[in-house]
């Protein structure tokens, strides 16, 4: 299947990218290059150069490639970001997904993969966490993930869109050669990984005192693999079901940043320093979710997202990669 691949030049998208390819899929990447980068598209994928808000190079990257699906990573990322630049996220998260889609259902494709987020949850009541959840996000980004899903599902039943909505937790790991390359980075696996390097002084934990077995937050992490293969799995529910599907995919198990700092030590053989800060606002004391409707809809099972490979595949990434795509 032709599949237009927005944001594929960025972190989770290239591995997507790569996973479409092994399955025999035709994917054309769409993406402005501003936090992805070139060298993660495969040479042989056409590559548009355009912004999603770019309602004319939409359309024509649709009359030219004529894709028969349409995934979606390109998005702001950083939820500390969206509470200093909350209009930005609204604009690139939200805005430019509905020129995309009303350009989807203008040329007759109505088939549709969303990079949603555990963000959409906030701090949820009960762990681990069903989709049935109450949706209240603590910040700009997670609401601009949940308005997006509101438009699909509007669009799903009144417009003829059929959509898999996909609530990411933590994705981690490297594969196929692509890893995390993230400029400012965020996330603690990288980030403890450059500490490793010497590229950062320290790792700092934020906060001991929460109510969690070593007092350090909890996050569920998934691997990028698995991630890829559940949007491949995405497609082929699109293309055998009428129905549209709104799915968490985690690991369900929960590491808290102590064990994550643990393991990268065990793993790298580093003992990088590590120093005590005080809580960040807004920061929830564990977020695990429920897969078991991934697994149950669309088969969905996860290979790669112990903590263990999934650090030692990303160690293996920032290794060999310690300046990002920069080093090669
Ligand atoms: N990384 C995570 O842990 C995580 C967790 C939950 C959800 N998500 C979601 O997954 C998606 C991908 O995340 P990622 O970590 O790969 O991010 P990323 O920044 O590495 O990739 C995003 C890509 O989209 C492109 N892009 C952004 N805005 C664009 C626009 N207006 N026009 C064209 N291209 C644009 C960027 O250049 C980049 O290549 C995002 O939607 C993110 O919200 C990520």
């Amino acid at each position: 299947m032709k599949v237009l691949v927005i944001g594929g030049a960025g972190y989770i998208g290239s591995v997507v990218v790569r996973e479409l390819q092994r399955r025999g899929h035709e994917p054309v990447v769409y993406d402005n290059l501003r936090t992805g980068h070139r060298e993660a598209v495969p040479p042989e994928v056409p590559l548009v150069l355009g912004d999603l808000a770019d309602r004319d190079q939409l359309a024509t990257a649709f009359q030219r490639y004529a894709p028969e699906a349409v995934m979606h990573f390109a998005a702001f990322i950083e939820a500390g970001e969206s509470m200093r630049f909350p209009g930005r996220f609204f604009a690139n998260n939200v805005a430019s997904v509905i020129t995309l889609l009303n350009t989807m259902l203008d040329h007759d494709v109505t088939r549709f993969v969303f990079s949603s987020s555990a963000a959409v949850y906030g701090d949820p009541d009960s762990l681990p966490v069903t989709e049935t959840a109450f949706l209240r996000s603590t910040n700009p980004y997670g609401e601009t993930k949940a308005m997006v899903e509101t438009v699909l599902r509007w669009l799903g039943e009144l417009s003829g869109l059929r959509y898999v909505s996909l609530r990411y937790f933590n994705a981690a790991g490297a594969a196929d050669g692509v890893g995390e390359d993230h400029s400012p980075e965020t996330h603690l696996i990288p980030i403890v990984l450059q500490s490793a390097l010497g590229l950062r002084e320290a790792v700092t934990i934020y906060g001991d005192d929460y109510p969690t077995r070593d007092g350090t937050c909890i996050r569920d992490y998934v691997h990028v693999s698995d991630l890829a293969q559940a949007h491949a799995l995405a497609l082929d529910y699109l293309t055998a079901q009428e129905r549209s599907l709104v799915c968490n995919l985690g690991s369900e198990q929960g590491a808290s940043v102590r064990e994550v700092v643990e393991a990268a030590r065990r793993i790298t053989g580093i003992d990088f320093p590590v120093l005590m800060g005080p809580r960040r606002e807004g920061d929830p004391a564990s977020i695990i979710a429920s897969s078991q409707r991934a697994m149950e809809a669309l088969g969905w099972r996860r290979e790669h997202s112990s903590l263990e490979e999934i650090i030692a595949s990303a160690w293996e990434w920032h290794r060999t990669h310690p300046r990002g795509y920069a080093s090669s």
